[in-house]
């Protein structure tokens, strides 16, 4: 007896055979077992179908004239909509599976005819669980990732927001008695409510990655110096140049790793100055992030921190090169470089 908590009841699955009487078969099978099932006899017309309704999971027979099994595995798993819903292959004894393959185009699982009833439900329990499971997880982390936005959002615009309100309050009965004391308040002012909207933006970019995809990496930079700017008591210096149009995942390498360089900043430096220089020189495109706070060793982070472990991650990821370097009482400096003439990772040091 198969066991588990999860009521599939509701389940729509898709069968995607050229054999009418597998799919009967298999049909008839799920069916009992109170499933919605959809069946289909060509790789086409399963996409259509997974396409049209979204699917809990897909059966799949291996091989079919035209758009064979493979084939149809591989274009779900190109559909971002598509790719997470469980494909479970079909062979038969004769048309043996070739499972690397199978689980390379991302199957998950597969079942070979003559059908075993139990064992049919079984697999097709188990993964259906699985893929709740993950799907509840997702959720989790979506749920998590907004409540650091609203945090965020509270943190930081309504705090510079409340600053700037009692900044202008004080200005409001000090301004009559003396004239002189306008002008920096005034400048503390402007900086803070700048500093607001540069943090709307970045947050605004968080809720809507196509934003950020099309934002140029100047602009980009531009918000995470004027939150800098705000939140700490640095000088913030940022010179940028004119590059050429990236990549999407080596544009969002570029702002993460320059979003974490920042971050760790406010956090931990104490910097009195701040250099932030994206060029464009003949051995690439190169950020560079200097502070002149109070440093650190590297070998003494402690394993549990990711901020900087993510930036080398996706600085590997592109191919490029992270140098970080940093001395106790000597400040920190964080320099990346990315050649998109080789692609890839520039030999020399730099
Ligand atoms: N710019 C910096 N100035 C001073 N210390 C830093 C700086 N960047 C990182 N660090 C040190 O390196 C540690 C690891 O950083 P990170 O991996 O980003 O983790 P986290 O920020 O979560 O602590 C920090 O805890 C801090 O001690
Ligand atoms: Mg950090």
């Amino acid at each position: 007896m198969y066991h588990n908590t999860i009521d599939h009841e509701h389940s729509d699955i898709l069968i995607i055979d050229d054999t009418p009487a597998n799919l009967q078969l298999l049909s008839s099978i799920l069916k009992d077992r109170g499933y919605e099932v959809r069946a289909v006899v060509s790789g086409e017309m399963g996409l259509i179908a997974a396409r049209t309704v979204m699917p809990d999971l897909i059966l799949l027979d291996v091989k079919m004239p035209e758009m064979d099994g493979y084939e149809v595995c591989k274009e779900l798993k190109d559909d971002a909509k598509l790719r997470d819903i469980p494909v479970i292959f079909i062979s038969s004894l004769e048309e043996t599976l070739d499972k690397v393959k199978a689980f390379h185009v991302g199957g998950v699982d597969y079942i070979t005819k003559p059908f075993q009833v139990e064992e049919v439900i079984a697999r097709v329990e188990t993964q259906l669980t699985l893929y709740n499971v993950y799907r509840q997880a997702q959720q989790a982390a979506t749920q998590r990732e907004r409540e650091r936005l609203a945090r965020d959002l509270h943190d930081a615009v309504s705090q510079t927001l409340f600053s700037v309100s009692m900044e202008a309050e004080t200005l409001l009965y000090q301004h009559q008695d003396n004239p002189r004391i306008i002008e920096p308040s005034l400048r503390h002012i402007y900086k803070l409510s700048q500093a607001a909207l540069a943090e709307m933006r970045l947050l605004f970019f968080e809720l809507r990655s196509e934003a950020l995809a099309k934002t140029k990496l100047n602009d980009l930079l531009t918000h995470l110096a004027h939150k800098l700017g705000a939140r700490t008591n640095a000088n913030v210096s940022l010179n940028t140049e004119e590059i050429p149009p990236l990549a999407p995942q080596v544009h969002t390498a570029y702002y993460r790793i320059a979003q974490e360089a920042l971050n760790n900043i406010i956090t931990h430096a104490e910097a009195t100055d701040v250099r932030i220089d994206l060029t464009h020189g003949a051995d690439g495109i190169k950020l560079l992030i200097e502070d002149n706070g109070k440093g650190f060793c590297l070998n003494d982070v402690p394993a549990d921190r990711f901020g900087l472990l993510n930036m080398r991650e996706r600085a590997e990821i592109i191919n490029a090169n992270l140098q970080i370097d940093s001395m106790p009482g000597r400040g920190t400096v964080i320099a990346l470089l990315w050649n998109p003439s080789n692609g890839g990772r520039p030999n020399a040091d730099y």
